[in-house]
């Protein structure tokens, strides 16, 4: 598909049907996630290929890649690696709830274009377009999941996400193929198409993204670039080459990817890992 097609105008409506307060928490589909649980002393030594690891749960994840950010009223971007079948959309479930939750987003909407099955929960509809024609209910759940064989792309998503106007979500499940061009690492609609403008200036509009692949050799740069948390979960060996090799992934924390089993993941921040690794719980 082509150019990104034009949904401003009846945007409006949609604001305008949709609730302009935040909406109330008991409309969130699923439970909170747990509240950190640490270890006695807040930290176990693991070893894992030879390097000492402190453990860490999902909840302080959350909090690490969400709060910094609400607290000042900005949105945040999270960057997902992981091999397919390492976790990576069980954990962005969770993430997006708790991101609605928090506060952090009124709305998350969900680019989810992998699997024949959806991989989310939430109100679903078909793309952008069947969204704006059928606006949610204020009983509706404030996910929302473009799901089915031809979900529009992950552009539409971002740019209805970043004219709303509210504290808003968008998780493009897996960026590739349908956010990059063939084989060029570059964004399918062009350097400032609304992805990359929602990853560039998404965190001054409070519009928050999550950006998952099981390819990092095949997408933009910009992408894990502008994205505050690098979410690594086990890589396969050509991924894990190509995020080491000008440290996206840095040295020390090489064999500990390797090693990660289904569910776990690291964090990296700025380049730096600080030796946590998260469990699924
Ligand atoms: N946090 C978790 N807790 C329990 N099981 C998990 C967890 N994460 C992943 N799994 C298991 O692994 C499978 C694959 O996870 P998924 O998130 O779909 O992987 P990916 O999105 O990386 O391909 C899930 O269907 C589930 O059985
Ligand atoms: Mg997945």
């Amino acid at each position: 598909m082509g150019k990104v097609r034009k949904v401003r105008p009846v945007r409006r409506e949609v604001v305008a049907a949709a609730p302009t307060k935040k909406r109330a928490l008991p409309n969130v589909p699923r439970p909170l996630a747990a509240p950190p649980e640490r270890e006695e002393g807040g930290r176990v030594a693991r070893e894992s290929a030879g390097a000492v690891v402190r453990r860490a749960t999902q909840a302080d994840a959350f909090a690490r890649i969400v709060d910094p950010w609400r607290k000042q009223g900005f949105g945040y971007r999270a960057f997902l690696v992981g091999a397919s079948g390492t976790g990576k959309t069980w954990f962005s479930r969770a993430l997006i709830d708790y991101t609605i939750a928090s506060g952090a987003a009124e709305w998350a909407f969900v680019y989810d274009h992998k699997d024949p099955k959806p991989g989310f929960d939430g109100l679903q509809r078909r793309d952008v377009a069947d969204f704006l024609t059928r606006p949610p209910e204020a009983t509706d759940p404030s996910v929302v999941v473009f799901h089915e064989d031809a979900p529009g792309e992950p552009d539409e998503v971002s740019d209805l996400a970043m004219s709303l106007g509210i504290p808003a979500l968008v998780d493009v499940d897996e960026c590739f193929p349908d956010l990059v061009s063939d084989g060029g690492q570059k964004f399918r609609n062009g350097a400032t198409c609304p992805s990359a403008m929602l990853l560039r200036t998404g965190r001054s509009r409070c519009v928050s993204g999550i950006f998952g692949t099981q390819m990092p050799q095949e997408i933009p740069t910009a992408i894990m670039d502008l994205c505050e948390s690098t979410v690594v979960f086990r890589l396969q060996a050509r991924g894990l080459n190509y995020m080491a090799r000008d440290e996206r992934i840095p040295p020390h924390a090489v064999s500990v990817v390797r090693g990660l089993k289904v569910g776990e993941f690291i964090i990296i921040s700025e380049g730096a890992w600080d030796g946590v690794v998260y469990g699924p719980t």
